[in-house]
């Protein structure tokens, strides 16, 4: 039997489009080799968001082209995701041992790209998106027992300045309710108690879907799903956090308290530069809306400094946006330049030193913040979706409702159910406590 093993850098859309990958080769006869030394299919699931990653990539394509040339083996290498979208038939100039270069809108015919490399004797690109991709129901291998992702919507129309995902996922398209539904009942009945509805801009859910189905109405259908105790979803755009949605949270005692919000600058003047679409304080009003309708939300969020023409005041307004909310935790980036993104025009570029200063600054910031916001919970009981061991290996791990990660002792019989945790205390990244009978 030939066996495949699959590598994947980026985000969370990609670790999907990896169990969508792994459980299509599955159902072609294919077994999951431990490492790529041992497989005969390699596939690197890549991402383009910023150029460490596209660096990230090149570097371990490098390593692997040589397992090519070892005598008596034939290995496929493919490239898939969003920089075989990006870089196309470019890849096979740095890297000429790559056997198919495959888009994050093609992934639903992998098994007839790889019958057509054996066909041939060059290299199979396909990334020309199948615009029935939102409709194909794919076969999955998911890596964790109790909680799955589920893709919602594909692709985004924000065309914020600084992204290349517009341009290499491709316009916004929607699953029809119906298909996610069952998805999700499938998941119910198979064990799975917590489901992440997946898209680049889940808000804006159901915009070009015939079905009429909104993002609250689709959160209400899963709600009613039996079985499923948790749901939560990524990313959202605060334009697109309505007040429809906002009641939602708050009525639906399963969609879980946390909200992942990016606001990416706290300057009105970068926003406009960036085409997000809101000013600050439209962004400070929605979080006020928020905690007024789910008060204990944990929320987190992502900000690019050195976006083109940041000032020192432009900054400081972002720092002064993170002490108004006080976030929970943070993410942020240096900008960084891709390819065909309209602030790639833009003037004014601040030079990398002084992006690595802000990045500190901003980091400094928060973590005070972080390490108070994980201690506040210390002597709250709390709802634990147990998932298994700790790292540590002597006690059980699991999450919050607010997604945050508690270490406690107890029996492995408890793994995959729901338990009462005392929070006793709290580091930076991690709570400890106790079950609570
Ligand atoms: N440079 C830096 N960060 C970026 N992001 C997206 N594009 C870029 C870029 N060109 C960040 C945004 C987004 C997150 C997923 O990645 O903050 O929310
Ligand atoms: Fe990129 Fe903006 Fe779309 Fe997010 S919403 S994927 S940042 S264009």
């Amino acid at each position: 039997m030939k066996s495949f093993h699959i590598i994947t850098f980026g985000c969370q859309m990609n670790e999907h489009d990896s169990e969508r990958m792994a459980g299509m080769l599955e159902a072609e006869g294919l077994s999951e080799a431990a490492s790529a030394e041992d497989a005969e299919v390699i596939i690197l699931n890549t991402c383009s968001i910023r150029e460490k990653a596209e660096q990230k990539f090149f570097s371990e394509l490098g390593r692997l082209t040589h397992l090519k040339s070892r005598e008596g083996k034939s290995v496929r290498i493919a490239v898939a995701g969003c920089l075989a979208q990006q870089e196309g038939a470019k890849i096979l100039s740095r890297a000429h041992q790559v056997d198919m270069i495959i888009g994050p809108s093609d992934i639903a015919r992998l098994p007839e790209i790889f019958a057509e490399r054996e066909r041939r004797s060059t290299a199979v690109i396909e990334t020309g998106g199948d615009p029935e991709y939102h409709h194909k129901l794919v076969p999955t291998r998911r890596t964790d027992g109790l909680k799955a992702w589920v893709s919602i919507m594909y692709g985004c129309d924000n065309f914020c300045t600084y992204c290349v995902v517009p341009y290499l996922r491709g316009r916004e398209r929607s699953r029809p309710a119906s298909d996610i539904v069952r998805e999700v009942k499938d998941l119910a009945a198979r064990g799975y108690r917590e489901v992440t509805l997946l898209g680049q801009n889940v808000n804006s859910y159901g915009r070009h879907v015939s079905d009429g189905c909104t993002f609250p109405e689709l959160l209400r259908q899963i709600h009613d799903v039996d079985g499923i105790e948790r749901i939560r979803f990524v990313t959202s755009h605060p334009r697109d956090l309505s007040g429809e949605l906002i009641a939602a949270m708050r009525d639906l005692n399963k969609v879980c308290e946390a909200l992942h919000l990016p606001a990416q600058s706290g300057s009105d003047r970068i926003l406009a530069a960036m085409n997000r679409r809101y000013t600050a304080a439209e962004y400070l009003d929605k979080v006020r809306r928020l905690r007024e309708a789910v008060p204990d939300i944990v929320l987190t969020t992502d900000i690019i400094v050195g976006f083109p023409g940041e000032e020192r005041q432009d900054f400081e307004q972002t720092l002064n946006l993170l002490r108004a909310v006080g976030y929970d935790t943070l993410f942020a980036f240096k900008y960084s330049r891709r390819p065909g993104t309209a602030a790639l025009r833009l003037g004014d570029h601040v030079p990398e030193p002084e992006k690595e200063r802000r990045l500190e600054e901003l980091f400094s910031l928060q973590r005070p913040v972080t390490l108070a916001k994980n201690q506040a919970h210390v002597g709250q009981t709390l709802e634990i979706l147990v998932d298994g061991k700790s790292k540590r290996g002597v006690s059980l791990s699991g999450r919050t409702r607010g997604n945050k990660v508690v270490n406690f002792p107890g029996s492995s019989d408890r793994i995959g159910s729901l338990a009462r945790v005392r929070i006793t205390a709290a580091g930076p990244n991690s709570l400890t406590g106790e079950i609570c009978e």
